[in-house]
C-alpha cells in the first residue's frame, strides 16, 4: 500500500524512467517541475535526470548517492534565496546554487574567504552532479561541505559571486572537466578545496577568476587544468603539506589585477610545504615588472613560524612571464631544477 501512495506521489513530480542495475531508481524532472521536489522525494541512491529548461532554484542535496544529472538544465538563483547549510558560509547571506552538505555541521565563525568547518557528525556520501549549468549565485554555483566521495564533472559554472566551487570539510572530492567562467568582471575564486583530506581538481577550465585554484588540502591533486585571465592562476596556502600542482596550463594574467590583486603569478607557494610544482606551462604572467610565473614565498606576515619548506619546483616551461621564478624564503629543502626559463638567470641555468 504505502508503496503505491509513494510511486502516486512521485509521478505528481516526476516520471519515473527506468530500475538501472545498481538497485536506485532513476527519476527525470522536466521544465516548469521543480528539481528540489525530485530530490527530497527521491530514495538514497536514486538518479535524478534534469531536461533542458531554467530553473529557478537553490537545490540542497544531503540523501547519499544522489545522482543529479543535466541534460540542457540551467539552474538560476531563486526570487526569494532559500536558507540551508550553505547560507553565509562565503561569507554574509550568500547562497549556493547546489548546495552539497553532510549532517550536524559545526562551522567557525566567518574571518574571510569562507567559514571553516570544525566538524561533521555525519558526511553525505558518493553524490554526483554532472551536465549541469549554474548561472549567478552571489555565494559558490556548486558548494560541498561535509561531503565524501562527492564528484563533479563537466559543469558549466558562470559568474558564482565568490565562488565557482567551494568544497570545505570534505574528504575525497573530486571536481573535473568543469568550465568555471566569470564573464564581465574578475570574481573571486574559481575552485576551492579546503580540507579535510584527498581532494582531485582535474582537467577543469577556469577564466575570469582572482584565484583560480585556492589549494586547501594537504596532499590534494591539481592537475591538467587550464586558468586563464585571472591574478593567481593556483594559490597554495601556509601549512598545506603535499599539494601536487601538475600538468597544469597557466596563461595571461587579467590587466585588472594590476592594483586590485596584491599578488600576481602562475603558481604561489605561500609558506606551504612539499608542494611539488612538476609540468605546468604558465606564460604571459605580467604587470608592469611585478608579477611572475611561479612564486615561492614565506607567510611572515601571518606567523613566525609561516616559512615554505622542501617544495620542489622542476620541469616547468615558462614564457613570457615578468618574472619567470621568484623566490624569496628562509625554509630549508627546496629544490627548484630542470624549468625551461629565463629570469632569473641563476634559477633557470
Ligand atoms: C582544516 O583546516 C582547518 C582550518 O584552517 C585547520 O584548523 C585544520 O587543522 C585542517 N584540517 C586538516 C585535516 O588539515
Ligand atoms: C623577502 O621577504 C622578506 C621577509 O618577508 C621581506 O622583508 C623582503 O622585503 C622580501 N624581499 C623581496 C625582494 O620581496
Amino acid at each position: 500500500m504505502s508503496n503505491i501512495i509513494l510511486v502516486l506521489l512521485l509521478s505528481l513530480c516526476c516520471t519515473i524512467h527506468a530500475l538501472p542495475s545498481h538497485g536506485g531508481a532513476e527519476v527525470y524532472v522536466h521544465a516548469g517541475q521543480s528539481i528540489q521536489s525530485a530530490i527530497n522525494a527521491a530514495q538514497a541512491g536514486t538518479r535524478i535526470k534534469v531536461g533542458a529548461g531554467t530553473y529557478a532554484e537553490q537545490l540542497t542535496i544531503s540523501k547519499d548517492g544522489i545522482a543529479l544529472i543535466g541534460d540542457g538544465a540551467t539552474l538560476v538563483p531563486p526570487a526569494v534565496p532559500a536558507v540551508n547549510t550553505c547560507t553565509g558560509i562565503a561569507g554574509g547571506t550568500t547562497n549556493a546554487g547546489i548546495c552539497v552538505t553532510g549532517s550536524g555541521i559545526e562551522l567557525a565563525p566567518f574571518v574571510v574567504e569562507h567559514q571553516k568547518v570544525l566538524s561533521v557528525e555525519k558526511p553525505v556520501t558518493d553524490v554526483f552532479i554532472t551536465g549541469f549549468n549554474v548561472n549567478g549565485f552571489d555565494g559558490a554555483n556548486v558548494l560541498v561541505v561535509g561531503g565524501e566521495d562527492t564528484r563533479v564533472t563537466d559543469n558549466n559554472l558562470y559568474n558564482g559571486g565568490q565562488y565557482g566551487f567551494l568544497a570545505a570539510g570534505s574528504t575525497n572530492t573530486v571536481v573535473s572537466k568543469n568550465n568555471v567562467v566569470s564573464e564581465q568582471s574578475l570574481r573571486y575564486i574559481a575552485i576551492c578545496t579546503d580540507n579535510f583530506s584527498g581532494a582531485r581538481v582535474v582537467r577543469n577550465h577556469i577564466s575570469g577568476y582572482s584565484v583560480g585554484l585556492c589549494v586547501q588540502t594537504s596532499g590534494s591533486e591539481i592537475a591538467f587544468n587550464e586558468v586563464t585571465n585571472g591574478c593567481v592562476g593556483s594559490f597554495v596556502d601556509p601549512n598545506v603539506n603535499g599539494a601536487q600542482v601538475v600538468h597544469n596550463s597557466f596563461g595571461a594574467s587579467n590587466p585588472a589585477c594590476i592594483g586590485q590583486s596584491p599578488i600576481i603569478g602562475g603558481v604561489v607557494i605561500f609558506a606551504a610545504d612539499n608542494t611539488n610544482v612538476q609540468s605546468n606551462v604558465i606564460r604571459d604572467q605580467r604587470a608592469g615588472g611585478v608579477a611572475a610565473g611561479i612564486i615561492l614565498v614565506d607567510a611572515l606576515e601571518f606567523g613566525p613560524d609561516l616559512v615554505a619548506n622542501d617544495n620542489k619546483i622542476v620541469d616547468n616551461v615558462l614564457v613570457n612571464n615578468d618574472y619567470d621564478i621568484f623566490v624569496n624564503t628562509t625554509g630549508t629543502g627546496n629544490v627548484i631544477a630542470d624549468n625551461q626559463c629565463t629570469l632569473p638567470a641563476e634559477l633557470c641555468a
